[in-house]
């Protein structure tokens, strides 16, 4: 993965900075995340988007990885930020992003969360259900001030991608049907307080062919013509060596020729990766705790699993693996497994690794997107600290939890 390679020992060095010492410093399991990688990337995306259709703008679905010191990163390099709640709108604003460049999201918000939003200044709020207009007329009552909005559209589109991430379908819960984006886009037309910018549309994640995103273009522009067009996230990630996604630039290649044959040409066109913005930047560090074999399997058991990587619980996502501080060669196949108290929690169910040991350091890469997100407790593990290495230096964004923060709301 990027940021990553190897010194004269064979040790995996992350961000120039030997994974020993990583290690050694924050102890495991540790979520290494190299940040000139984030930076290089969102700079692909922004400044490739901005060369094929500069009335434009990238904006980070920061629901991949929710934390201040990545928003503060992706702003810095100039990006807007996605938000689905009023939680990840305080990250965003704690990391200092700009409110304009904001954009809201959620197909089940609050008035309270969609007043959070309105009093931060954000300057689009994405429309999923007829509620959230009505919610927003009520909280604009009393102001003067108006609130952009964009219309969310399901267009009937059906990536090849996991059915819990597939968000474009007739009969998926977020957005209005053609039908009802049209109802919906009349209302706001004549609404006082909310102005109309245009149309948004998501359909999935993890997508490795370009055509529903083709489609997606095509669609929003059936609606007619706005000034702004959102244009969703999606593109998949380079899990294991087989995966082959898309490139950032054939992506947007695809995109925009269908955004210069079908929408006017001074809209402007808003993009909102998340996954493939942060993903391979990540690198999860775990200690080998046993290796057991019997049962025609040989487990290696690592300290960490389910609680800081659901990706494979919940989506089946593959992920390669390999010893850290060794050249990694052929190796027995090997299931890799967490700490949690269900069959399900393996992060491989078959790697090779060489001779591994009780000890070992293990990386699992690509471990950037929604793994952080998706963190969990159970079995009371702690989550690990999040790790930005960046030239040879390191430091903590994101401390390991405590014992004292998972007793912190229990009551006495
Ligand atoms: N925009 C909207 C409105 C979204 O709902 C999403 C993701 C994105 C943008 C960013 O999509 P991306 O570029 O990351 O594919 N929990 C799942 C992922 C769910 C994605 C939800 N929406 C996982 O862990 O894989």
């Amino acid at each position: 993965p990027p940021g990553t390679t190897q010194d004269a020992t064979g040790a995996l060095v992350l961000g120039g900075v030997p994974v020993a010492e990583l290690a050694e410093t924050y102890g495991t399991p540790a979520l290494v995340v190299d940040e000139a990688s984030i930076r290089a990337r969102a700079r692909r995306y922004a400044d490739g988007l901005a060369a094929r259709w500069p009335n434009s703008r990238a904006t980070f679905a920061s629901k991949a990885f929710p934390c201040t010191a990545v928003n503060r990163l992706l702003a810095e390099e100039g990006l807007g930020i996605d938000v689905a709640s009023g939680g990840e709108l305080a990250l965003a604003l704690a990391a200092g992003a700009d409110p304009a460049g904001l954009v809201v999201h959620g197909n089940a918000r609050t008035e309270e969360e969609l007043r959070l939003a309105v009093d931060a200044g954000a300057g689009t709020i994405v429309i999923d259900n007829f509620d959230d207009i009505d919610k927003l007329e009520k909280i604009l009552t009393d102001t003067t001030s108006e609130q952009g909005v964009l219309v969310r559209v399901t267009p009937d589109i059906r990536p090849d991608t996991h059915e819990a991430v597939s968000t474009g379908q007739n009969g998926s819960k977020f957005g209005l049907l053609l039908p009802q984006a049209r109802e919906a886009i009349a209302r706001l037309r004549g609404s006082d307080r909310l102005r109309l910018d245009g149309v948004h549309v998501h359909v999935g994640s993890q997508i490795l062919d370009l055509e529903p995103f083709a489609q997606a273009v095509e669609a929003v522009a059936e609606l007619g013509e706005f000034a702004v067009y959102d244009l969703g996230g999606g593109l998949g990630a380079r899990y294991t060596y087989a995966d082959r996604p898309p490139t950032v630039e054939a992506y947007l290649d695809v995109m925009v020729d269908v955004a210069k044959r079908l929408l006017p040409a001074d809209a402007r066109i808003l993009i909102e990766p998340g996954r493939s913005m942060v993903a391979e930047s990540g690198v999860s560090l775990y200690r080998v705790v046993s290796v057991k074999r019997g049962g025609g399997h040989t487990f290696v058991a690592v300290n960490g699993g389910m609680g800081d990587n659901l990706e494979v619980s919940l989506y089946q996502q593959r992920f390669e693996a390999a010893i850290a501080t060794r050249p990694t060669g052929e190796g027995e196949l090997c299931r890799l497994v967490g700490r949690h108290c269900e069959s399900g929690d393996t992060l491989s169910a078959g790697v090779p690794l060489e001779d591994p040991r009780v000890g070992d350091l293990i990386a699992v890469p690509v471990t950037g997107a929604y793994t952080y997100a998706l963190s969990n407790n159970y079995n009371g593990a702690r989550r690990p600290p999040v790790v930005f290495v960046r030239d040879g230096a390191h430091r903590a964004v994101v401390r390991r939890e405590t014992y004292a923060d998972l007793m912190r709301r229990n009551l006495p």
